[in-house]
C-alpha cells in the first residue's frame, strides 16, 4: 500500500481512466444554465454585477448529432449546440456545434467507443450519496445500512478519483507557468488542457487556479503557436460554460481578443481567436453588448474585407448569423415555455443588444453579399442564411444592390440545373435543393 512505485503506477492508470471519462462526458454534461446579468441602475459599465442562475431542469433535452434534427416546441438542447431556424418550415433545427463536430469527428471518435460505464459526474454523485449516508444528521431515515469500514474505503477511493482531476489541472498549470518549461512542453500542456476544459468543472477549476490569466498572457506571446493554442483553450473553456464566460469577460479577455483581431496575425491564430470570440459571445448578451460597444463589428468588417480566401469571411458571417438567430430563438422560446422571470430578464438583456441596427450601420448589408461570390457551396449557403436573417434591416439595400440581384439570378439557375441532375440520380431533396429554396425565399422578400 505504501510503496511509491505501485502508487505511481496506480496514478497513471487513473489518469488514463479519467481521460476516458472526459471523452464520455464531454457531450452530455455541459450545463444548460441561463445567464442573468443584473445592472445597477445609474451605474457606469464597470459597476455591473453579473450573476449566474441555473435553469430549472424540467425541459426535455434533445441530444444533438451530426445531422440536423427538427426541434419540437418545449424541447431544449445542450448549450453549445448549433441551432438554426429553417426559414422554409419556420421550425428550429439542431445539430452538434461546429467546434464540437470537429472535435468529435476528427480526433476522438475511436476512443469514444471504449467509454467506461461511469463519468466523473456520476462518481461525484456517488460520493455525495456516501457522505450523506455517513452524516448522522441526515434527514433521510431510510439509510442503507453498510459497515462503516466499507463506506470509508469507498469514499477514500472516490475522493482519490475526484481529486485527481484537480491535481492534473494543477500539475499542468504549474508546468505551463514554470520558467524552465520549453515552448514545446507548453504547447503539449495546452493540448492536454484543451482536452480537459470541455468538462464544465475542469474549466471552472482552471479559472480559480488562475489559469485564465496565464492564457491571456499566453495570447501576448511572441510565438504564434502559443498564441494559437492559448486562444483554442480559452475558446473551449468558455464554450457553453456561463461561469467561465463571466470570468473571462471580467478578466478583459474580450478586449484582448478584439485587439488581436484588429492587428495582423498568422491565419491559424486569427481562426482560433475568432473561435474564442464566438464562444465567448454565444448565449451571453452581456458580452455581446460589450462586443458592440468596443467596436467588434468594425474589427470584423476589416477582417472580412482583408480576407481574400473566404475562410475567415465564412466564419465571421456564420458567427453573425448565429447571434441574430440566437436572439430570435430567445423570443420564440417564450411562446413555447410560458414566461418566467428568468426569461423576461433574458429578453431584457437581449433587447439591449442592438445587433441588427449596428450591422446595417457598419455596412454588413453590402458585405455579406460578397460571400456569394465564393465558389464553395457551403460558403454560399452560409451567406444566404445570413442574408435572410438580416433581411428585416437590409431589404432596401438588397433591392438597390445590382450585383446581389444578379448573383441570385445566376446562382438560382446554376443550382436548379444541379437539382435536375440530382433528381436523375434519385436524390430529390438534396443539398442543392435546399440552396434553391434559400434563394427563392430571399427573392420573395426582395420582390415584396
Ligand atoms: C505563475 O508564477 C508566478 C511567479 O512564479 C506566480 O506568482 C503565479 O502565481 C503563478 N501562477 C499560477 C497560475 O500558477
Ligand atoms: C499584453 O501586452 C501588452 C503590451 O505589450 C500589455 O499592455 C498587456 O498588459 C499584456 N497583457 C497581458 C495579459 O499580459
Amino acid at each position: 500500500m505504501h510503496q511509491m512505485s505501485s502508487r505511481a503506477a496506480g496514478g497513471a492508470a487513473l489518469l488514463l481512466l479519467l481521460h476516458c471519462c472526459h471523452i464520455a462526458s464531454t457531450r452530455g454534461h455541459k450545463s444548460d444554465s441561463a445567464l442573468a446579468v443584473m445592472e445597477n441602475t445609474g451605474g457606469g459599465d464597470e459597476e455591473e454585477e453579473v450573476t449566474v442562475e441555473e435553469d430549472e431542469g424540467d425541459l426535455e433535452v434533445v441530444q444533438p448529432t451530426e445531422e440536423w434534427q427538427t426541434l419540437q416546441p418545449g424541447q431544449a438542447v445542450p448549450a453549445g449546440s448549433h441551432v438554426r431556424l429553417n426559414l422554409q418550415t419556420g421550425q428550429r433545427e439542431v445539430r452538434l456545434g461546429e467546434e464540437q463536430l470537429k472535435y468529435w469527428t476528427q480526433e476522438h471518435r475511436e476512443t469514444e467507443e471504449s467509454r467506461p460505464s461511469f463519468s466523473p459526474t456520476e462518481l461525484k454523485r456517488a460520493m455525495k450519496k456516501i457522505k450523506e449516508d455517513m452524516n448522522p444528521a441526515s434527514k433521510d431515515q431510510q439509510q442503507t445500512f453498510r459497515p462503516l469500514e466499507e463506506l470509508k474505503k469507498d469514499m477514500a477511493q472516490l475522493d482519490l478519483l475526484v481529486e485527481t482531476d484537480v491535481q492534473i489541472m494543477r500539475r499542468l498549470l504549474e508546468s505551463f507557468n514554470s520558467s524552465e518549461s520549453t515552448t514545446e512542453q507548453r504547447l503539449s500542456v495546452l493540448m492536454e488542457l484543451e482536452y480537459l476544459v470541455h468538462q464544465v468543472d475542469n474549466a471552472q477549476t482552471l479559472c480559480w487556479m488562475g489559469g485564465l490569466q496565464l492564457l491571456l498572457e499566453g495570447l501576448n506571446s511572441s510565438d504564434f503557436r502559443l498564441q494559437q493554442s492559448c486562444a483554442f483553450v480559452l475558446g473551449s473553456a468558455v464554450s457553453s460554460n456561463p461561469l467561465v464566460q463571466v470570468k473571462a469577460v471580467e478578466s478583459g479577455a474580450l478586449q484582448t481578443l478584439l485587439t488581436m483581431l484588429a492587428t495582423a496575425q498568422p491565419l491559424p491564430v486569427t481562426k482560433k481567436v475568432l473561435f474564442a470570440v464566438a464562444s465567448l459571445l454565444r448565449n451571453f448578451p452581456y458580452a455581446q453588448r460589450h462586443f458592440l460597444t468596443h467596436g467588434g463589428l468594425q474589427v470584423l468588417s476589416e477582417l472580412f474585407r482583408a480576407d481574400g480566401g473566404g475562410v475567415l469571411r465564412t466564419r465571421i458571417v456564420t458567427m453573425l448569423y448565429d447571434m441574430i438567430s440566437e436572439k430570435e430563438l430567445i423570443s420564440q422560446a417564450g411562446l413555447d415555455l410560458g414566461l418566467d422571470a428568468t426569461h423576461e430578464e433574458r429578453l431584457r438583456q437581449y433587447s439591449a443588444v442592438s445587433l441588427q441596427g449596428e450591422l446595417r450601420e457598419k455596412g454588413w448589408c453590402s458585405l455579406v453579399p460578397q460571400l456569394l461570390e465564393s465558389t464553395e457551396h457551403d460558403y454560399r449557403e452560409k451567406a444566404l442564411r445570413a442574408l435572410l436573417a438580416m433581411a428585416p434591416v437590409c431589404l432596401d439595400q438588397y433591392r438597390s444592390d445590382g450585383s446581389l440581384l444578379g448573383s441570385l439570378l445566376s446562382l438560382r439557375e446554376q443550382y436548379l440545373e444541379m437539382v435536375q441532375s440530382e433528381m436523375i440520380v434519385g436524390e430529390e431533396n438534396g443539398y442543392f435543393g435546399e440552396i434553391v429554396e434559400l434563394i427563392n425565399a430571399l427573392q420573395v422578400k426582395i420582390k415584396r
